[in-house]
């Protein structure tokens, strides 16, 4: 199951500074894309909605990487669980969450790196979360009735995204929220192509696809366009646009 880039070092590093990086840390100049940073942080700070969040609510963050999300979810959620199916990402995450800090380095170029030490705010306590290595095409049963689901660039990275929009009802509690988010990178390596939602000539538009099978369960109450921006070095970025999708639970 795991044999797969996301338990190399290089992405681990990657993406703790995707998660955890500091502006001028990721984007070392005065110009670029300054509003695609901070993507996990604006994934639940800017997509919750608290006007249906219940006081002791419980969340569910699926393929969670290092888990910033995770983190902010728990300002808000009295239980948060993360998972992903790489063992080195959830590492990362449980040693942040025991220890609250965790060293890494930021690739400069070719084999020249300089030290960071990722970190969570003092604010969020940690005690509220637990991060778990699981595939989401598989997830227990006995996990049902979250009050919040979030799932961010995952399904173009699923074997079978199908298979977890169908899970989607049972994991979220009636009245609750998902928050969705996928830039649509269909790839054969991760997904054959049988299985892309709405990304082949003759199949319907990719929200389209995402909302005919959400539809008997969920209402969609807002679609918009989130850019995110993840350094792979000094000189080198890839900037990408999710399609955020927010659904409340019939
Ligand atoms: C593109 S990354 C997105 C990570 C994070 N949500 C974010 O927005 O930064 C996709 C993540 O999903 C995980 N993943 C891929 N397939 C998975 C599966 N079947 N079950 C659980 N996690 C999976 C990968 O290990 C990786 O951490």
């Amino acid at each position: 199951m795991n044999n797969n880039s996301y338990e190399s070092d290089q992405l681990l590093n990657e993406y703790l500074l995707f998660h955890y990086g500091n502006p001028s840390e990721i984007l070392p100049y005065d110009f670029g894309p300054i509003d695609a940073l901070n993507f996990p942080y604006r994934c639940v700070n800017e997509c919750l909605d608290h006007a249906i969040l219940p006081k002791e609510a419980s969340a569910l963050d699926l393929g969670c990487a290092v888990g910033r999300s995770s983190f902010e979810l728990a300002e808000h959620c009295l239980e948060v669980i993360g998972l992903d199916y790489s063992e080195n990402f959830i590492r990362a995450a449980n040693f942040l969450k025991d220890t609250g800090k965790l060293p890494y380095q930021i690739k400069v170029t070719g084999d020249i790196c300089m030290p960071a030490v990722a970190e969570i705010s003092s604010e969020i306590d940690r005690n509220h979360l637990s991060f778990e290595v699981a595939d989401a095409h598989n997830l227990p049963s006995e996990w049902n009735n979250f009050d919040v689901v979030l799932a961010a660039n995952l399904l173009c990275r699923m074997h079978d995204p199908r298979q977890l929009l169908a899970r989607f009802p049972g994991l979220v509690k009636p009245g609750g929220q998902l928050i969705l988010t996928t830039p649509h990178t269909w790839l054969n390596e991760f997904t054959p192509r049988e299985n892309w939602l709405g990304a082949t000539p003759k199949s319907d538009q990719p929200l389209e696809t995402i909302r005919k099978e959400m539809a008997p369960s969920f209402n969609l109450t807002d679609c918009r366009n989130m850019p995110f921006l993840i350094r792979e070095h000094a000189r080198k970025f890839q900037w990408s646009v999710a399609q955020v999708t927010l659904w409340r639970r019939l």
